[in-house]
């Protein structure tokens, strides 16, 4: 078996997906439980970005200790000098930069010729070594590259001392046997090739990313770049719990081996998705709620003579339960404690005795309590522990002629403020009198309401993704009553801008 690196970029890449930001405390949660999965190196994030993401660096770089930990660095002295202060307290820091080497990018994004391209990787490279031996290049947009520039300038940022190359399809734009092929090129072209650990990072625009990992693995990668549940720029990256699992399926085939806990996935795919208010789709590979569902009366009759016949993997594999208790209103304290940390959230006793009484009111008027219930309330809980302006009340006259009222009461640090607005119908009286309140105002870009568990009684979820100044920011919020659900996701929204903004400003 040849050991594969894992690089996880959840907290770098991931986090750009849109309306994906997390808050530093956040983002130390999630790498204290990739460091339990079994990564090899986290990617915190691009400290020259904003404060923010210096001191998420930072954060994670003290405080996490038994893994790899890297940041982020445009090819240019101020994003290393950047790097080096956030890594300063890791253990094992490692600084990750890269410049575009496609024609397209040179051109139109940098407005750089080749030569210049070229002298500024080898000059980022030796500024970096000088900081850490532990520096990885990336060619960005590698794929739509000239094969015979790329190759100049790999050879030239190894001599510089890169220990790491990675090689990014930036657009999704390969295919798995084009992709295995530069891999080869990349080997048999560049003559210093052997001194360094070859990566690849692969983004899903068709829906390839993780074949054309593996076929760069094939080709001779060790290192692969992934973020948990895929999320990232666009259709996102290479999916680190498809890679995994791949590799654990079909070890008969794939003769490759990474250090990850796959009992651990099922926890970290859920903290992510609950952290970032991503649903995790019912079909996605691996951990979607679907994986071990089987619908077709064939397939159940299968299912139960043997499971391997519809099940080319477990759910103990993953590390996800069969949920065969069922929590109601006879189950016990411990029952929904084990069912919470089992759905990934890492819960204190105060926050889990702020919840308990919600879970049971719910499970009082409901013969079962669903897994989305529980995590529609947990994330309402979490979602308020950061939130500063909290809603204590809020009315709504609406009917079906003509306009709607909406009175908010909120309160903040400040004291309580009330105010009244009107609108088109419910939804746009309540945010429109939450604008009003709170003096900030957002355009709203994305609105879904649902029911989370199949019932009449069903708590319904908000969420909402709002545009203030061309910032995204997700919020979520929970009710049987789906009115107030929407105006606590759009105050939850509006109080991650303002933690945003006051970070910014520190
Ligand atoms: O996709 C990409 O090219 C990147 C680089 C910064 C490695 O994320
Ligand atoms: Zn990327």
């Amino acid at each position: 078996m040849e050991r594969i690196r894992i690089f996880d970029t959840t907290l770098r890449d991931g986090e750009q997906a849109p309306g994906a930001a997390m808050s530093p405390e956040q983002k130390l949660d999630i790498a204290e439980q990739l460091a339990k999965l079994g990564v090899d190196n986290i990617e915190a994030g691009f400290p020259v970005s904003s404060p923010v993401q210096m001191k998420a660096v930072k954060l994670i770089a003290e405080n996490v200790r038994t893994t790899g930990v890297s940041a982020l660095a445009r090819a240019l002295p101020a994003d290393i000098d950047a790097a080096v202060e956030a890594l300063k307290g890791a253990a094992n820091p490692l600084i990750h930069t890269f410049i575009a080497t496609s024609p397209i990018h040179m051109m139109y994004k940098l407005k750089k010729r080749e030569d210049e391209v070229l002298s500024m990787a080898a000059k980022a490279v030796r500024y970096a070594r000088r900081f850490t031996d532990q520096v990885e290049f990336s060619p960005e947009d590698a794929t739509r590259s000239n094969p015979e520039f790329l190759f100049r300038v790999l050879e030239k940022v190894i001599n510089a001392g890169a220990r790491i190359i990675n090689i990014p399809d930036t657009v999704g734009y390969t295919t798995p046997s084009e992709f295995y092929a530069l891999i080869q090129a990349i080997k048999n072209n560049v003559p210093n090739i052997d001194k360094v650990i070859l990566s690849v990072h692969c983004h899903n625009d068709m829906g390839l990313a993780i074949a054309n990992t593996i076929s760069g693995i094939q080709a001779g990668a060790r290192q692969a770049e992934v973020t948990v549940n895929g999320i990232g720029e666009r259709a996102g990256n290479a999916s680190l719990e498809e890679l995994a699992m791949v590799f654990s399926v079909r070890k008969d085939l794939l003769h490759f081996s990474t250090g990850i806990n796959t009992k651990q996935i099922y926890n970290t795919s859920r903290l992510v998705a609950n952290t970032i208010n991503y649903p995790v789709p019912k079909n996605k590979p691996v951990v979607g709620e679907n994986i071990f569902a089987h619908e077709a009366g064939i397939h159940q009759d299968g299912v139960i003579k043997n499971r391997e016949t519809y099940e080319i993997m477990s759910p103990e594999s993953i590390g996800r339960d069969h949920n065969d208790i069922v929590l109601g209103r006879h189950s016990g304290i411990s029952g929904f404690k084990k069912r919470v940390r089992q759905l990934g959230f890492k819960l204190t006793s105060d926050e889990f005795k702020k919840i308990y009484p919600i879970l049971l009111k719910t499970a009082d008027s409901k013969t079962e309590v669903y897994d989305e219930d529980i995590i529609a309330i947990v994330n309402d809980e979490l979602g308020k522990k950061t939130d500063t302006m909290r809603m204590k009340y809020f009315s709504i006259l609406s009917g079906n002629s003509g306009i709607s009222t909406a009175t908010v009461e909120i309160e903040d640090a400040n004291g309580t403020k009330q105010e009244a607005a009107i609108g088109d119908g419910p939804i746009s009286a309540v945010f429109n009198a939450i604008d009003r309140v709170t003096g900030l105002h957002a355009v709203l870009e994305e609105f879904l309401i649902q029911a989370v568990s199949p019932s009449r009684l069903a708590v319904g979820e908000a969420s909402v993704i709002i545009n203030v100044d061309g910032k995204k920011f997700s919020g979520k919020g929970a009710s049987t009553n789906i009115l107030e659900a929407s105006a606590k996701a759009y105050l939850n929204a509006l109080n991650k801008s303002k933690i945003s903004s006051e970070s910014e400003a520190e």
